[in-house]
């Protein structure tokens, strides 16, 4: 199958479709199952290291993290592994070394579909809607680990993405860039996830519309969900992050608060264009 989520991904051993981390009778909204951070990140992927398949390393010690009420942003040139990263994160890469964990519980071992189940919402980079169904085929296929009633969290995605509601009868590939990632905010969000993560929202969208969606990102940041992003628009991005990562060849180059890396001289002449 092609053009559906978490189709980006070059290796076969992690697979969503591995029935491995399926029908665990622990639903992530039965509540109960806490298992608090001593003083840690609530989501870290810490000192990451792996590759595709068999191939090269493209992740060296790589750490990024988000903490309860955060946004943090990864930032870095084309090619540097954030994409990578993120994958590492929600289970779509095997990790020579490293761990991840989430609220405090190792789940290095745990396939993409045991970490949805977890809380982990994951909008990839590509292919992160189905192109031939509706908006509202696509949103309830968001909630497709869900056994409760999804109406109330779809009437939530209407409010906060307006445009999807006058459009949900519509092919979502007949909208445009920013409300085809609307769509698939939503539907990362329809699983009522603990945790969000973003593969660069905002690609291929006019800087009107970069800045509508960051404000429907920070916008559900404050109702208390982590954001954990990458973003190309590192000015802008930043300047919204609590947190930022700049990764170089894999590598962690730059981290800090969004601001203290927006005034670093080094940040500025080499990752912002001075
Ligand atoms: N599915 C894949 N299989 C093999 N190599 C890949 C795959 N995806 C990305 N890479 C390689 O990993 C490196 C990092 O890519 P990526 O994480 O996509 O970077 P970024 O998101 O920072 O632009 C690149 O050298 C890229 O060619
Ligand atoms: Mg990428």
């Amino acid at each position: 199958m092609s053009g559906g989520p978490y189709d980006d991904r070059g290796n076969q051993d992690a697979t969503i479709t591995n029935p491995r981390g399926m029908g665990e009778d622990d639903p992530v909204h039965a509540g109960g199952h806490e298992h608090p951070a001593p003083g840690g990140p609530f989501l870290i992927g810490e000192a990451m290291t792996g590759g595709y398949g068999r191939g090269a390393d493209i992740l060296h010690s790589c750490t990024i993290a988000v903490d309860r009420g955060e946004i943090a942003v990864i930032v870095g040139p084309n090619g540097a592994g954030k994409s990578t990263a993120m994958k590492a994160v929600f289970g779509m890469l095997n990790l020579r070394k490293g761990m991840v964990r989430l609220d405090g519980e190792d789940i290095t071992e745990l396939t993409p579909q045991a970490r949805v189940q977890k809380g982990m919402g994951f909008v990839p980079q590509t292919h992160n809607i189905f192109t031939s169904m509706t908006v509202e085929e696509n949103l309830e296929m968001g909630a497709f680990i869900r056994r409760d009633d999804i109406s109330g969290t779809l009437e939530q995605v209407y409010e906060l993405f307006p445009i999807l509601k006058d459009k949900r009868k519509q092919a979502a590939g007949e909208l445009s860039g920013g409300q085809r990632q609307q769509v698939a905010v939503g539907r990362a969000l329809m699983t009522k996830p603990k945790v969000l993560m973003l593969d660069e929202p905002t690609a291929g969208v006019s800087p009107i519309v970069m800045d509508e969606l960051f404000d429907r990102i920070i916008e559900v940041a404050r109702t208390g969900l982590p954001v954990l992003m990458v973003e190309q628009n590192a000015r802008q991005a930043l300047a919204i992050a609590d947190k930022g990562y700049v990764l170089v060849q894999g590598r962690n180059a730059h981290t800090g608060t969004g601001k203290a890396l927006l005034a670093d001289d080094e940040v500025r002449r080499s990752f912002l264009g001075g």
